[in-house]
This record gives structure tokens, C-alpha cells and sequence, in this order.
């Protein structure tokens, strides 16, 4: 063995995957995985055949990875020490200060670009309420690839890491709008030609009931309070979106609200209060009610 080169991947994977065990993290071999494959500049599937072919790293590359190895066991998000966070066809930018995307957004992506894709509009029109990475915006703009999206964030450092990704990957049509979404249908940010034009309002709010302070580090300590919390019962900003999103919605136009597990049924009471037709809440993959759509 050469100076230079560093241990076997399979012993390195041992090492970080018993690392990450013992500081309580939930799928040590995945994220093992996926450093590496961040340090190495691969996909996973690749460090997976690279480990079969008994293949070392560099003695640069093992210091570098075991660098990272300590953050993720402190329990930094992987998706901060990679700079990346994949949701559906993306590739997003993302670091302290904003939000990191969730696999059970991208179901409830899929009933916004369902709703965006059905409309007969030449150019059908979308916002994204709470944007923070520019997640939903951007996943409707890809995947319809006639809409015009607004996303709007309150947040100046999750507008600075939405802006760089709408800038990659928006293709010109979504506008990044800062400020406080309780303003958007005043006329103080809202295009006055967006009024009843608009065929979805998707969001993923802060919906976290501020006494619920969740047990998981990455999201406990890394994901900001404003993305996370919504006050006593966690439906503060679902209450305002309510009120916002249907001043911007042709009559016949979808919501699409994404929420925890057990508030479903009173975001369809409230929706309805507020004159919604047909408020209706749907499960995830893992069979879970995440999502509530209603039409104006
Ligand atoms: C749960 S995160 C969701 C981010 C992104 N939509 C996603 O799914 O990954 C909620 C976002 O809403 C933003 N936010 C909270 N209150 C807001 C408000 N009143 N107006 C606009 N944005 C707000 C937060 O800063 C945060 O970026």
C-alpha cells in the first residue's frame, strides 16, 4: 500500500455506519453511503460496486470523509454537509437557514402538478405559499412545463437559497417573491394581474403546535422556527393561507395544503368555514393523512 492511499471503502463504510448507529441515526448504512459518495463525487449505486471491488480511498479522502463523518454524528443534516437536497426530479441547493425538503412533500407536489397539468389555460398559473428551498415551485415549473409559477418566502435566508435554486433550475418561469405571504392578496406584493387567474395555490407551511418540539436534532436544531412552528394548535398560517390563497384562485381552482398527521380534519372545518368546496384530506405512501386539497 502507497503512502497516499487510505483504507478499504468497506472497512470505511463499517466504521461510519457503527458511528452513525451509535448516535441514534435512523439509517446509518444509507447515510454512510451517501458521504462517501459526496466526497467521492458518485452516486450510491457506485460506492456500493466500488466497496465490492475492494477499491481504498486516498489518505485525503478518508481525513475528509471522517471530518464529515463527526458533523453527521452530531447530528448536522446530511443535507448540509452535501449542499444538497434531492426532491423529485431536483437537485436543490440547500444549508443552514432553510428548510430541507421532505420525501412526503413530493406526494403532495403530485396533487398540485396533477391539478397545474389539468388546467386549459395556455399558461397555467401556480403559487407556491412558504417556498423556503423553492421546492414546490420548482417541481411544478419542471414537471409543467407551460406554468408560470410565484413563490413566496418570508424568510431572508431561505429567499437568498431559493433564489440561487430558482436561478439554476426555474427556466425564467417562476418569480421569487420576498416577503410575508399574509400580504399577498393586499395588492402589496401580489401582481394585480395574478387576481383570480391563479389555478394552484400549493403550500407546505410551518404547521408544528409550538409545544411540540420535535425529537429528531436535524430538524429540532437546524431547520429555522419559522419553518417549523404554527402556533398553539399549528394552524396559524394555514388560517392566513385560507384567507390569501382564494382571492388568487380562478373559481374552480385547486389548494393543496400539506400538514401533520391528525390535523386534517380541522383544516377541512376551518377550509369550509371559509367557503372551500369540497374539502378533502389524503394519506401518503405510508398511508399517513398528510395533505388536504379543496376547490374555490
Ligand atoms: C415547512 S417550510 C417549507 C419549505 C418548502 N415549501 C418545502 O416544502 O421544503 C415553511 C417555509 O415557510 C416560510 N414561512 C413561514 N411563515 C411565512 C410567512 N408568513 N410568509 C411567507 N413564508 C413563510 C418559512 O420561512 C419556511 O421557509
Amino acid at each position: 500500500m502507497s503512502d497516499d492511499l487510505g483504507p478499504q471503502i468497506t472497512d470505511v463504510l463499517s466504521e461510519l455506519h457503527e458511528q452513525f448507529a451509535v448516535a441514534g441515526i435512523e439509517d446509518p448504512a444509507v447515510d454512510a453511503e451517501l458521504l462517501l459518495g459526496h466526497v467521492l463525487g458518485e452516486k450510491r449505486g457506485r460506492v456500493q460496486a466500488l466497496a465490492i471491488m475492494g477499491t481504498r480511498l486516498t489518505a485525503a479522502q478518508y481525513e475528509r470523509l471522517i471530518a464529515l463523518g463527526g458533523y453527521r454524528a452530531e447530528r448536522v443534516p446530511l443535507q448540509h454537509l452535501t449542499g444538497l437536497a434531492p426532491f423529485r426530479e431536483l437537485e436543490l441547493r440547500v444549508g443552514p437557514g432553510v428548510f430541507v425538503p421532505r420525501p412526503e412533500t413530493e406526494t403532495v407536489a403530485q396533487f398540485a402538478i396533477d391539478a397545474l397539468a389539468a388546467s386549459t389555460a395556455p399558461t397555467p398559473l401556480a403559487v407556491d405559499l412558504c417556498t423556503g428551498s423553492g421546492a414546490l415551485a420548482l417541481a411544478l415549473a419542471t414537471e409543467v412545463s407551460t406554468a408560470r409559477v410565484w413563490a413566496v418566502e418570508k424568510s431572508e435566508e431561505a429567499h437568498a437559497w431559493a433564489a440561487e435554486n430558482v436561478a439554476a433550475l426555474g427556466d425564467g418561469r417562476v418569480e421569487l417573491i420576498h416577503g410575508d405571504l399574509a400580504d399577498f392578496a393586499h395588492g402589496q406584493l401580489a401582481p394585480s394581474e395574478l387576481m383570480g387567474r391563479v389555478d394552484v395555490v400549493v403550500s407546505n407551511p410551518p404547521y408544528v403546535p409550538d409545544a411540540m418540539v420535535p425529537r429528531d436534532p436535524e430538524v429540532r436544531d437546524h431547520d429555522p422556527e419559522l419553518a417549523l412552528y404554527g402556533g398553539d394548535d399549528g394552524l396559524d398560517v394555514i388560517r392566513v393561507i385560507s384567507r390569501v390563497a382564494a382571492p388568487l384562485l380562478v373559481v374552480g381552482g385547486t389548494l393543496v395544503l400539506e400538514h401533520a398527521e391528525g390535523q386534517g380534519a380541522a383544516i377541512r372545518e376551518l377550509l369550509a368555514r371559509d367557503g372551500w368546496q369540497t374539502p378533502a384530506t389524503h394519506p401518503d405512501l405510508t398511508g399517513r393523512d398528510r395533505a388536504t386539497t379543496a376547490l374555490k
